[in-house]
């Protein structure tokens, strides 16, 4: 039997309306354009309206992608919602996503590993269609972040927003799609970076909490090191990347990850300064919008990599 692969044949985002700038951030605590753009590359984010949760932002997403890829609801039989902030406890924010866009013949989950859920979806959809029982699958990231958010705690309030991105896959006998993939946890670091409320409908805040050197640290450590075992395990070498999608959660870490991998700087998609970090939707975030603006093309050899909360931390390379 001939191996199967899965390759994205569409992307697709949402991002709310408003939008909350640096400036406004600067009048509500003790902050300034200047340190937030210096130190994190972000000068904006956006952020979801009353009444606007996780499964909305997904929903529109994923119509996007839908639409782009050219795949009709019907045809669509496996849905993953990667999210930190789900609409409710139970059931998983996917099953609500599922009712608003009548997915009715796909079976539907979530999946939570922060930052890199994206990555972690695509490597499950990966495997469900490789075992040949699924043909059309969506990744979402999606996130409302800013129901979770201290709004008086600048060290992190200033850095994260909502949004979403969303990815379909379909099943070929091409060797093409996703080539190689790595995905990590290390429970032991389960502390300094978590959130202890939500979810997204309950409207708690103030739950984030974060030792920003420490991940930083972490974080450059790790993204390089994952980054070259899969790229490497797919018989590939660095130069051979086209298209370098990494989690935008702070412009240094993705300047740290460029220089230790040796990759230009023409090759890499950084869109932080529009929507700062939205945990899982920011690599599909930067996927459609490469897409859009010409960056990606049909054909090049993408490598996208994450890493976040639990730790968490993985990597897939693809021929788009
Ligand atoms: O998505 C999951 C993964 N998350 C990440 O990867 C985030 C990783 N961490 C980071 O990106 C960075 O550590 C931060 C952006 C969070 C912080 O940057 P930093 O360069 O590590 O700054 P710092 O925490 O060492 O703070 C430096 C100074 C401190 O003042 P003192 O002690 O030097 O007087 C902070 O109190 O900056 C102060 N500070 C601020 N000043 C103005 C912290 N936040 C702010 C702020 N505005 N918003």
């Amino acid at each position: 039997m001939s191996e199967i692969y899965s390759e994205i044949i569409g992307t697709g985002s949402y991002l709310p309306e408003k939008i909350v700038t640096n400036e406004d951030l600067s009048k509500v605590v003790d902050t300034s354009d200047e340190w937030i753009f210096t130190r994190t590359g972000i000068k904006e984010r956006r952020v979801a309206d009353d009444g606007e949760y996780t499964s909305d932002l997904s929903a529109r997403a994923i119509s996007d992608a839908l639409k782009n890829a050219n795949v009709s609801v019907d045809d669509v039989d496996l849905l993953i919602v990667a999210t930190i902030t789900p609409d409710l406890v139970f059931p998983a924010t996917a099953c609500i996503v599922q009712k608003k866009l009548g997915l009715k013949n796909a079976v539907v989950f979530d999946i939570q590993a922060a930052c890199s859920g994206f990555v972690y979806g695509l490597t499950v959809a990966d495997a469900m269609i490789k075992s040949g029982q699924y043909k059309t699958a969506v990744v979402v990231g999606a996130e409302t972040l800013s129901r979770i958010t201290d709004w008086t705690d600048r060290t992190t309030c200033v850095l994260f927003g909502d949004g979403a991105g969303a990815a379909v896959l379909r099943a070929t006998s091409k060797k093409t799609g996703i080539l190689s993939y790595s995905i990590k946890s290390d429970g032991n670091y389960v502390d300094i970076l978590k959130a202890t409320g939500g979810p997204s409908m309950t409207k708690t805040s103030g739950n984030i909490y974060m030792e920003g050197k420490e991940v930083f640290k972490l974080a450059v450590a790790r993204m390089p090191e994952i980054s070259k075992e899969v790229v490497a395990k797919a018989g590939y070498t660095m130069a051979d990347v086209d298209c370098f999608i990494p989690h935008q959660a702070n412009v240094r870490i993705i300047d740290a990850a460029l220089k230790n991998l040796d990759i230009p700087e023409e090759k890499v998609v950084k869109s932080i300064q529009s929507h700062g970090n939205i945990s899982s939707a920011c690599i599909p975030l930067a996927l459609n919008i490469a897409t859009k603006n010409g960056q990606l093309k049909k054909g090049d050899k993408v490598l996208l990599t994450a890493m976040g909360a639990g730790f968490t931390w993985g990597s897939v390379f693809l021929e788009f």
